[in-house]
């Protein structure tokens, strides 16, 4: 089973997308033959800056690979080392009709939001499907707002199919992360970077720190005690403690006695020791540019040769190889 997804680098990784993208990605790897990569062409329908989009590139992958993406297990890769997903996009494109993609929530969303409606945001989802396509996936586990992109996907293959050839293309299952799942920011909001109200995966020790001491809570005082419904801390805190950890917390918001900054600060303990074995990983990988290098070679490489593979199937289906 080839199970695939992206990340796509349009802001600096947040613990959200830790514990609701990331974390399954590398929990899938087990299951069958992945095949992660950093999405930086469709980064670019939000990324304006060639400087900001390398950094945040460079960094998605790096992030990706300190939180267990493991080469060694999954091909991964950056999207545009393989420019051939154009091809496949272009040839999608030629089949999808204008209704499918002006239904699309994302792009009306943004759209909505006042971001300028170019080619690139429209055609989004065709790029998408390709990029699923082109690797023959089977199983793509995305959040619930990817959930129309997939069903788009499945719908270019299956008109491709059928006007061309039989199980020319793979029909990809979604695997949707249920909302169960979802991180609260700093603010008790979704954690999202369009609220800012993140916290990154990485960052400076006393930047990250801060951050989760401006968690909001409600204004019970020291000696109250304290409501375990609807608290960010607590949230967050099962997300990174033992069981046992989250129980005795619990009782002393119940007792009253203690002050939020105390529960902060072992919240924040908590995020420090999680994330240190990733933060050695990062580290070491960072300071070592070829090593990098290579990993994503050796992705680009494999992801080369199952891309070169389709593209052939599907350009003679299609009549382009005209030899
Ligand atoms: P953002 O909301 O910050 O823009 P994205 O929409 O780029 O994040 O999400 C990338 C992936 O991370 C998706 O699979 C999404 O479901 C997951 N994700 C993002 N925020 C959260 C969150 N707060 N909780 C759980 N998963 C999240
Ligand atoms: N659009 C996805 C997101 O915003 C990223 C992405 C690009 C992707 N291509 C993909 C996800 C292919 C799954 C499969 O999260």
């Amino acid at each position: 089973m080839r199970i695939l997804t992206g990340f796509q680098p349009s802001g600096k990784l947040h613990i959200g997308n830790y514990f609701g993208a990331v974390k399954p990605a590398v929990e899938l790897q087990e299951e069958g033959d992945a095949f992660y990569f950093v999405a930086n062409y469709h980064a670019m329908t939000s990324v304006g800056k060639a400087a900001e989009l390398k950094d945040l590139t460079r960094e998605c992958a790096l992030d990706a690979l300190a939180c267990g993406i493991n080469p060694e297990k999954s091909t991964f890769f950056i999207q545009n080392a393989i420019p051939e997903v154009h091809e496949l996009a272009w040839i999608l494109s030629t089949i999808c009709p204008m209704g499918l993609l002006e239904r699309c929530h994302s792009y009306k969303d943004k759209v909505a939001k006042g971001i300028a409606a170019n080619h690139g945001l429209f055609a989004y989802p065709a790029l998408m499907a390709a990029d699923i396509l082109l690797y023959d996936a089977n199983l793509v586990p995305v959040g619930k707002d990817q959930k129309q992109h997939l069903e788009v996907t499945r719908d270019l293959a299956q008109k491709i199919n059928d006007k061309f050839e039989d199980n020319l293309l793979v029909l990809p299952e979604p695997k949707i992360q249920e909302s169960a799942a979802v991180v609260p920011g700093i603010d008790g909001q979704k954690m999202s970077k369009s609220y800012g109200n993140t916290i990154p995966l990485f960052g400076p020790e006393k930047k990250q720190r801060k951050l989760f001491m401006k968690i909001l809570t409600d204004s019970a005082g020291v000696e109250d005690p304290k409501s375990t419904e609807n608290s960010i801390i607590l949230d967050l805190y099962r997300l990174l403690a033992s069981e046992s950890e989250v129980e005795a917390m619990m009782a002393e918001f119940k007792a009253g006695g203690v002050g939020y900054g105390h529960f902060k600060q072992q919240l924040w303990e908590a995020y420090w020791d999680t994330f240190a074995p990733f933060r050695e990983k990062r580290e070491a990988l960072e300071s070592s540019s070829d090593d990098l290098e290579a990993i994503l070679k050796i992705g680009e490489n494999k992801a080369r040769e199952v891309a070169a593979k389709t593209l052939s199937r599907v350009r003679t289906a299609v009549g382009l190889n005209w030899i």
